[in-house]
């Protein structure tokens, strides 16, 4: 099957249901303008991680991984009034593009964002008896999704959706011999689900104008 049919479909289904807004494509030209790698999810994915916080009724919403801003805007939009997102972003120059992306789309009473690594300022939230959140996105950098999967469990309740992206890179994850350390890191997160009582997870494939991938969509088990 020719895959450029992937991204026509996806732009079909963009142009009719995710239709991005001045805000949103100014996101995406900062990227390129900032240096900043094309690294967003897509238009789709960012209306499908909308329809996700409607479902699960989120108000509460923590990120990992913000580049500029772009999913931040799409969670921060279906946040009802009262409604927080925290998002966290090791590079301080990402974190810079994305806060005036953020102001760009007069969003920032709803979002904090944190600089630091993940690793760091995850233990911290646990500490600070951060209030549970509804819906967790993870999608910063690969290698440790295990360890941030683990550390955002403490950070949800029974019934948080907790998604993930990224994790079958051109299925790549198919090769067990792979050195590629995101993809050895996504290896070990979908393993990990698969033995975890704590949640009752699936993998959705995914296609269209990002690469072929896929995103862990997980929900936190009432024991
Ligand atoms: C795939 S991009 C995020 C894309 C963004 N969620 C979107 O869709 O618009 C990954 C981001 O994670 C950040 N990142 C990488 N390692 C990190 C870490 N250890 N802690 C926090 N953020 C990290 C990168 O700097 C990059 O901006």
């Amino acid at each position: 099957m020719d895959i450029e049919i992937f991204s026509k479909i996806d732009n079909y289904i963009s142009s009719l249901l995710a239709p991005e807004d001045k805000a949103l494509s100014d996101t995406i030209r900062s990227l390129d303008t900032e240096g900043l790698t094309q690294h967003s999810v897509s238009a789709n994915q960012g209306k499908f991680l909308q329809v996700m916080m409607i479902a699960c009724n989120a108000r509460r919403v923590l990120e990992l991984g913000t580049l500029g801003g772009y999913s931040t805007i799409w969670l921060a939009r279906a946040l009802p009034e009262n409604g927080k997102i925290i998002t966290i972003e090791v590079d301080e120059h990402h974190a810079k593009v994305a806060r005036k992306n953020i102001e760009n789309a007069h969003l920032s009473p709803k979002i904090e964002l944190k600089i630091g690594k993940a690793l760091d300022i995850l233990p911290v939230l646990i500490a600070d008896k951060e209030e549970p959140f509804d819906m967790i996105f993870i999608d910063a950098d690969k290698p440790p999704y295990v360890e941030y999967f683990n550390y955002v469990l403490e950070l949800a309740r029974p019934g948080t959706l907790i998604i993930c992206d990224n994790v079958i890179r051109e299925g790549k994850v198919l090769d067990e011999n792979s050195t590629d350390e995101k993809v050895r890191g996504v290896q070990r997160l979908n393993e990990m689900l698969s033995q975890n009582k704590k949640v009752t997870a699936t993998i959705l494939q995914t296609v269209g104008v990002k690469e072929f991938d896929g995103m862990v969509i997980a929900v936190v088990n009432r024991i």
